[in-house]
């Protein structure tokens, strides 16, 4: 079968021939159809998640079809179309959960492409508890996105707090912000759009949302209070600059949910304290929030804008993600 692994930190994606792994008792193979590449598979490109074992296949929006099952799985068979997403996870146990550093557990976070293969390959072995079962009415390409672009942010609006016709904001319109925006509209909140520029607004506005933002032209914080302020502003951008330069558009009560890995953001007390706003992270979510996701984006319409590309032309689609020009997430197919 075809992997694309990265040896090294900042290595190249390398195109290599691997046997088709069999898998072990708890697991199945899966025959990928299709992964999206995630901003996040920068972590494994880049290095920069702590501990990471290379080589290592990338990728964690996978969509494909369980071709052999081990033992003691239960539920699950052969020819099933199913996706896998970050499914990180925590047991509340060893060092890290203790230290309230549930990312980074090593017990029960599985994570495809961080720490163990994942997507860009022609196979992948997945732990049964990771998986989700992908419903008819959605192709691999289409499913694929949703591990982990829509899950995040489909799971966190959902828990957010914020009600039908309250002022929603999405900022940064990438990857995980067109899929926020048309779960924002799906749930009934007023959806505002934040992004630099003027070239994604015809776009956002298509994808349903009530008002666009361009944070380059004016000071986003401000365009938010003037229509009332937001409840919640849901933020996946990569900048801690620019989360901080909207935080001010909170409501009373309103709440940032970041969910960008983005560099530290410069908060001042006062903006918190005052309007007794608050700021909380969110992670992705279980297998069954990404079965939920997939069931509400078949039953609502929800679909990710994507640009496809051949499993071999791999480091040609993820410079198109991280170059910011990608409308909107970059897809890998293997062709099966
Ligand atoms: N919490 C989680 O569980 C989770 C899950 C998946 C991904 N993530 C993280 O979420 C982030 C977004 O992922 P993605 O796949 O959606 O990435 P993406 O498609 O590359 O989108 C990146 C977004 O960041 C914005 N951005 C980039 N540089 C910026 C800058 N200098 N100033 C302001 N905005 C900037 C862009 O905003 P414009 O629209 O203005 O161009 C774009 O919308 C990444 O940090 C990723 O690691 C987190
Ligand atoms: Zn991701």
């Amino acid at each position: 079968m075809r992997s694309v692994q990265v040896s090294r930190p900042k290595g190249p994606f390398e195109l290599v021939e691997r046997d088709i792994p069999d898998p072990r008792a708890g697991a199945v193979r899966i025959k990928v159809q299709a992964c999206g590449i995630c901003h996040s598979d920068s972590f494994t490109k880049e290095g920069t998640w702590p501990g990471l074992q290379y080589p290592r296949v990338p990728g964690h929006e996978i969509a494909g079809i369980i071709d052999a099952v081990g033992t003691g799985v239960l539920g699950w068979t052969v020819g099933q179309q199913v996706g896998v997403g970050w499914h990180g996870g925590h047991c509340g146990y060893c060092e890290a959960c203790r230290r309230g550093d549930f990312v980074t557990c090593r017990i029960a976070a599985q994570v495809p492409g961080i720490t163990y293969d994942g997507g860009y390959a022609d196979y992948m072995i997945a732990p049964a508890e990771a998986l989700a079962l992908i419903p008819n009415e959605l192709s691999a390409v289409e499913a694929g996105p949703l591990m982990c672009a829509g899950i995040t942010t489909f799971n966190s609006l959902r828990h957010s707090g914020a009600a039908p016709g309250d002022l929603v904001a999405i900022l940064g319109i990438g990857g995980l912000g067109h899929l926020g925006v048309q779960f924002a509209v799906k749930m009934g909140f007023k959806t505002v759009a934040i992004a630099r520029g003027k070239d994604k607004e015809p776009l956002a506005r298509q994808l349903g949302a009530w008002h666009y933002i361009d944070s380059q032209a004016q000071n986003p914080a401000d365009e938010l209070l003037r229509l009332g302020g937001a409840r919640i502003i849901l933020a996946t951008a990569t900048s801690g600059k620019a989360m901080a330069a909207v935080l001010g558009g909170l409501a009373v009560d309103g709440k940032m949910i970041i969910l960008g890995a983005a560099d530290p953001l410069d908060v001042s007390p006062l903006q918190l304290i005052g309007g007794r706003r608050s700021i909380a992270g969110w992670p992705s979510g279980r297998s069954i929030d990404s079965q939920d996701t997939l069931q509400f984006s078949a039953l609502t319409g929800v679909r990710s804008m994507n640009e496809v590309f051949p499993l071999e032309r791999a480091a040609e689609a993820y410079e198109r993600m991280m170059s910011g020009n990608a409308r909107f997430r970059v897809v890998l197919t293997t062709g099966k």
